[in-house]
């Protein structure tokens, strides 16, 4: 019996690609059925708000896997990425893309005969891109960078898995917890954690900038890495031009219910409607699908032929070598499956077993919900971020004090600007903006509760606009946020 998976074109040249894909799969014979879904710019155009139809929406949920072309979304109208929206939505956690070397795809590296194999895995859900972000006064722009330890533990687990299933030796978390203390220092953490569960896979942690001068001039000293979702974008790409560019990269966004396979890259408009794409990088999310599935060995087939192909000098226009002339993306799709069944010479070959054939297909009848139990808290202050005219720092400080007047539960004991202390102590150096933070801590021995601080803001509202606010919280005994600079 075939497997029923949800396909949806996409947009620019996203039919292009597809068809080309979806013929090689055919001439392969996969036993795979699609169920075409109506997803992309038009249905944005149609007012579909969510870029899909309801009908669309309900096949994906039911059949659980969508294989997918670039999409576009509109600008300036105000609508979400469709595709950022759908990893969201669907709780596809981890973002893994391989990229490795390819014979027939010439690079720096390839020329210098340093071979290229890392897998990125990227959180996929959270991080800046809940897209959470406010003006609190004209002049200051907020955003919020949403780590979960739940979210966290997913995509980390899913890496070591990942790492243990491809038979790598070692998985690098990537990070900047030394300036983000709690949000990637959640993540590292996690990290930390669950490599206790891995002792067969060398762990490893390596600061986020490090890691890209490394990539750069080492990249052989990497085989998977995880990183957050921001990061690892950034990262993806850069690992991307090692390999040859975005025509060589694909992706799988994995979740516990519903995945989506795509390639990198987006809908290429300036070359749209020609039929001069190249396939590889979604036939390689299809091949990495195939895998997933359990498709093992129509997996290697395609593979091999597609790097016997590249071997031959076989390419479309984008790459390759220019005194041959480069193939329409109907005849580079051609010319694989015209080789399917052979091997390639330069490369390993791919070798591979079929395993199970999974079904995608799960009833959920509640969103799940994690959450760690037990932890002790504690609220032991409030920072409220205030717009504050042409004040200085020893004004604000003189109106902040006045809260107190009726409430001898707390001190004043910061005011800091873009996160840099400016009282009690600071530098006449430091420049302002007209958003401050006001920290409130409750004196030693006191009981405090969330009314108390929520008064002590209502207050100061009467004296300062109160842009936002920010309860602190101790967990365990640790505090739950972050000291100024200088503090
Ligand atoms: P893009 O990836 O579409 O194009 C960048 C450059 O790479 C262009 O010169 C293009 O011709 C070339 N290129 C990309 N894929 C190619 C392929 N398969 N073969 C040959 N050349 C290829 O990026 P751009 O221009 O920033 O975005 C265009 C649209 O795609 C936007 O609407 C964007 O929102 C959307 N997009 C969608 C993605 C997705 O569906 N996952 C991902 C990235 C962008």
């Amino acid at each position: 019996m075939k497997t029923k998976i949800a396909v949806a074109n996409g947009d620019g040249i996203g039919p292009e690609i597809m068809s080309a894909v979806l013929n090689i799969f055919e001439a392969s014979n996969v036993q795979l059925e699609y169920e075409f879904v109506e997803m992309g710019k038009s249905y944005f155009d149609a007012g579909h708000s969510t870029g899909m139809t309801d009908k669309a929406k309900a096949t994906i949920e039911e059949l659980g896997l969508l294989f997918k072309g670039p999409m576009e979304t509109p600008k300036g109208k105000g609508v979400k990425s469709i595709n950022v929206t759908a990893r969201k939505v669907w709780n596809t956690y981890a973002n893994q893309r391989d990229f490795r070397s390819l014979n027939g795809v010439d690079t720096v590296f390839s020329k210098a005969g340093i071979p290229i194999n890392i897998t990125i895995v990227r959180e996929n859900i959270e991080d800046t891109y809940g897209g959470i972000e406010h003006l609190l006064t004209y002049d200051v722009a907020v955003g919020r960078r949403i780590i979960t330890r739940p979210g966290s533990a997913q995509v980390i687990r899913y890496a070591f898995e990942m790492a243990r299933r491809k038979g790598y030796k070692k998985l690098a978390c990537a990070h900047k917890a030394n300036i983000m203390k709690l949000t990637d220092g959640m993540f590292l953490e996690v990290f930390q954690e669950i490599a206790k569960e891995y002792p067969d896979i060398e762990s490893s942690d390596i600061i986020v900038d490090d890691l890209c001068m490394k990539l750069v001039s080492k990249p052989q000293m990497f085989e998977a890495i995880v990183l957050t979702n921001l990061q690892g974008d950034i990262v993806s790409d850069l690992c991307a031009g090692l390999v040859g560019g975005l025509g060589f990269a694909p992706s799988a966004n994995i979740g516990d219910n519903i995945s989506i396979f795509e390639a990198v890259h987006g809908t290429a408009p300036d070359i749209a409607g020609y039929g001069i794409a190249n396939p590889t990088a979604l036939l390689l999310s299809g091949i990495s699908m195939l895998r997933f599935l359990g498709f093992s060995s129509k997996a290697a087939e395609i593979e091999n032929a597609l790097l016997y192909t590249l071997e031959q000098g076989i390419h479309t226009g984008d790459f390759g070598d220019k005194s041959i002339p480069s193939q329409t993306t109907k005849g580079f799709a051609d010319a694989i499956i015209g080789n399917l069944g052979k091997s390639p010479a330069k490369s390993p070959v791919i070798a591979s077993e079929d395993t199970e054939v999974k079904s995608r297909v799960s009833q959920l009848l509640k969103n799940k919900l994690t959450v760690t139990e037990g932890i002790k808290e504690e609220m032991v202050g409030v920072d409220i971020f205030v717009e504050a005219g042409n004040l200085q720092p020893n004004e604000l400080a003189e109106l902040a004090k006045k809260q107190l007047k009726y409430n001898d539960n707390f001190d004043l004991v910061m005011i800091s600007n873009r996160g840099t202390q400016v009282w009690p102590t600071g530098s006449i150096f430091t420049e302002l903006v007209n958003e401050y933070r006001v920290r409130f801590e409750k004196k030693a021995g006191k009981d405090i509760t969330q009314r108390e601080l929520l008064h002590i803001a209502a207050d100061f509202s009467q004296d300062a606009k109160i842009c936002s606010v920010e309860f602190l919280m101790k967990f365990g005994g640790k505090i739950g946020y972050t000291l100024a600079q200088g503090q």
